[in-house]
């Protein structure tokens, strides 16, 4: 029998990878199925990382869908920490900065400490393998929660303000995992995706989903798209809203990540103590 070498292997692979129409779900990383990377804190077959089960649904702007990132098991744990917290969901005010209520969101949520148990850290650790970007470039996860007609008009995830670019600069990418599934509404849109237009819908679909590239919450799935084009210039095709939940409830954790360490750890500096991140904290 003729096996196959498994160098050439590597190196098709490779030249796919290459390749500027390179589909993410290859036949390549097929035949490969076994976990590539392994993560600290490993300690079930869960916390594997596995890049065939990523699916890129836009180029303009940069998305990725991954089925299946979270088990059942961390949904209902992230949803188990949330649940007595939420709180009334607030926006970044365009000129100030500050936090402030407002219609155009209007769902419920509340911030888990990173690396609060193994759970989180292992989640936090793979959204790192998975976008190749650091651990402590990332905010906390932010638990949201949308039942009836809730809903986060269109937006952008970068900032306008230079208040809310003074810790990490700019979000560059945003993690979003959908924690359950909804019955009808409560898709993730993009009115301004490129794919829009080819995207088949049915009658599963809300009339909300018809206004752009949707995605369909899925338990344990989650949505990385990036805010920022590959130079750092700002990307405005990365618009994106949460449709109205029509039926049955939502929950998603979203992780930001921003272009420069998001924590205000002390860090030395030869002789000077400086402040990471820029912003002054009292201790
Ligand atoms: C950055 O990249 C985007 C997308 O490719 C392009 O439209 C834009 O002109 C680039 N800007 C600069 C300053 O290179």
């Amino acid at each position: 029998m003729n096996l196959p070498n498994p160098f050439i292997t590597f190196f098709l692979c490779f030249s796919i990878l290459l390749s500027p129409d390179f589909p993410i779900q290859s036949s390549c990383f097929r035949k490969m199925r076994s976990p590539v990377i392994r993560l600290p804190n490993t300690k079930s077959n869960h916390h594997l990382f596995d890049p065939s089960r990523v699916t890129q649904i836009s180029r303009r702007p940069r998305a990725f869908l991954y089925m299946n990132f979270l088990t059942d098991e961390e949904c209902d744990h992230l949803i188990q920490l949330a649940k007595d917290k939420l709180q009334k969901s607030m926006v970044a005010d365009t000129r100030s900065g500050k936090s402030i209520e407002s219609t155009v969101r209007t769902s419920k949520g509340m911030f888990i400490r990173k690396a609060q148990d193994e759970v989180v850290a292992g989640i936090e650790s793979r959204i790192s393998v998975w976008t190749f970007l650091p651990v402590e470039n990332g905010e906390a996860i932010q638990v949201l929660h949308y039942e009836n007609g809730q809903k986060y008009l269109p937006h952008w995830d970068y900032f306008h303000d230079k208040a809310n670019q003074a810790l990490g600069g700019h979000r560059t990418a945003t993690v979003l995992m959908y924690l359950s599934n909804v019955n009808k509404g409560g898709e993730t849109i993009f009115p301004h995706s490129e794919m829009k237009e080819s995207q088949i819908k049915t009658d599963e679909d809300s009339e909300c989903a018809k206004k752009g590239y949707a995605v369909k919450p899925k338990k344990g799935d989650a949505l990385l798209f990036f805010s920022l084009h590959p130079n750092a210039t700002i990307d405005p095709t990365s618009l994106h809203g949460s449709c109205p939940v029509i039926e049955g409830e939502k929950w998603v954790a979203t992780k930001w990540i921003h272009v420069r360490s998001f924590e205000r750890r002390r860090v030395r500096a030869g002789k000077n103590e400086r402040l990471q991140g820029g912003k002054s904290q009292s201790s």
